[in-house]
């Protein structure tokens, strides 16, 4: 329990600290990863250069020191990164870490303002915050072993099937190397995947969307290859995952996890919107209601840049043909001479939305980030219901707004 006073004093340091956030924050994890080397094989070096991660983390510490007298007012977004953090087999142990990282950063920035009175402040108010995620993140640790097919921390995977589903997204299906079951999911849920990249010093933790319906003996991921444009780097793990990956061999994962998720409770018509390799979510759940026979409308909308890196085009036209009440729509940003079969208006918007699926849908997102600012823009100008909508980011939770 916290103090009137701790609380009161955290608060009102909260918007000091939210303007140098990122400062903080990038700051907190330089010193924190080199005096932790260790920790370089669980955080995701890419995003910590990019200042994403850094980011994410702040708006959070931030939030929850917001409604540090209320944490449950904000579970939605505690249940999001506990989930990831299971996925990631973060730690009890690992949270005194980051806590005196963080507290270190925070006197840096509140400098003369940052009195005893105010550090003792936070830090009660980061042990409360890390308090609930541990406890959060046991109930989940515990739901994820107990279930059929469970298994906490990383379980060895083989590569049964490379596809290449595209000129940039290629497929690996993974089957348990122990041959024994494995927990089920919710279509639109990730695994963790740990690469052991040759040359590398550490190993690389990412998460993928499974592509394929639940209830298979495997599982399924598509992933793109980063090849790096614009000043970017290519993806070190993608370009692994495509170039020195092949069948036969083990990849480490753990256990599905994730919020982002199929509503099966409900009839109403479902409209699944992606945009690039945004689509891995959505055909999951296309594949899951196939399977179930499910009697709902579904409308599948992607949008690609061209057929070359358009992926499961045959498999989802397939579907459309032998399932009445599914309807698919593909649109082209830059099609090129041997495209045909798509929708000419090129990319999404209101009108276009309005002219092809029901107002009273469940809609699903998931794309790039500018794509999904667009699609939520236009939901929410359409007026379509929050509850209605749900969308998911690859990397790093950002504001949509
Ligand atoms: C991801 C918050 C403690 C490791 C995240 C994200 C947030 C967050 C907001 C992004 C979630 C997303 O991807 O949508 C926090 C807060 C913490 C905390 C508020 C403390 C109260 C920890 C600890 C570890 C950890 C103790 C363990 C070392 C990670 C990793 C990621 C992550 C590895 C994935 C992103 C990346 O690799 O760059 N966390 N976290 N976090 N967190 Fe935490």
């Amino acid at each position: 329990e916290l103090s009137e006073k701790t609380i009161q004093t955290v608060k009102s340091t909260v918007p000091v600290l939210a303007e140098h956030g990122e400062a903080i924050t990038t700051h907190f994890y330089q010193r924190l990863l080199s005096d932790h080397p260790e920790l370089k094989n669980i955080f995701n070096m890419t995003n910590q250069m990019a200042g994403r991660q850094p980011r994410a983390l702040a708006n959070a510490v931030y939030a929850a020191a917001q409604y540090i007298d209320n944490l449950s007012a904000i579970e939605p977004v505690l249940n999001q990164i506990a989930e990831k953090h299971r996925s990631l087999n973060v730690k009890p142990e690992h949270y005194p870490i980051v806590g005196e990282y963080l507290l270190l950063a925070i006197k840096e920035v509140l400098g003369e303002a940052a009195t005893d009175e105010v550090i003792e402040a936070w830090g009660e108010a980061y042990g409360a915050i890390a308090h609930t995620f541990i406890k959060v993140e046991q109930e989940k640790y515990q739901n994820t072993s107990t279930q059929e097919g469970g298994w906490i921390g990383y379980r060895n995977f083989k590569v049964i099937k490379k596809v290449k589903e595209s000129d940039v997204i290629t497929s690996f299906y993974l089957e348990s190397e122990d041959r024994q079951s494995i927990s089920s999911f919710s279509p639109g849920q990730y695994i963790t995947i740990k690469a052991t990249i040759p040359g590398s010093e550490y190993t690389h933790l990412r998460q993928y969307s499974l592509s394929g319906a639940p209830g298979k003996s495997y599982y399924r991921i598509s992933v793109k290859r980063e090849d790096g444009e614009n000043g970017q780097p290519a993806g070190i793990v993608s370009s692994f995952l495509h170039q020195q990956l092949q069948e036969g061999d083990v990849l480490p994962i753990t256990a599905p996890a994730g919020d982002f998720s199929l509503n099966n409770e409900s009839s109403a018509p479902v409209v699944l919107i992606s945009g690039g390799v945004g689509l891995t979510p959505m055909l999951s759940m296309l594949m899951n209601m196939v399977d179930q026979g499910s009697e709902r409308d579904i409308y599948f909308i992607h949008a690609s840049h061209n057929g070359r890196v358009h992926a499961f085009k045959d498999d989802v036209d397939q579907v459309e043909k032998q399932v009445s009440s599914v309807q698919t729509k593909v649109l082209y940003s830059s099609p090129t001479d041997t495209d045909d079969g798509y929708d000419k208006h090129g990319h999404i918007d209101l009108d276009w939305l309005k002219s092809t699926v029901p107002h009273d849908a469940e809609f699903y997102f998931c794309g790039p980030e500018g794509f999904m600012r667009a699609v939520n823009r236009s939901l929410k100008d359409w007026e379509v219901p929050e509850e209605k909508v749900r969308y998911e980011f690859f990397g790093p939770e950002l504001s949509l707004n």
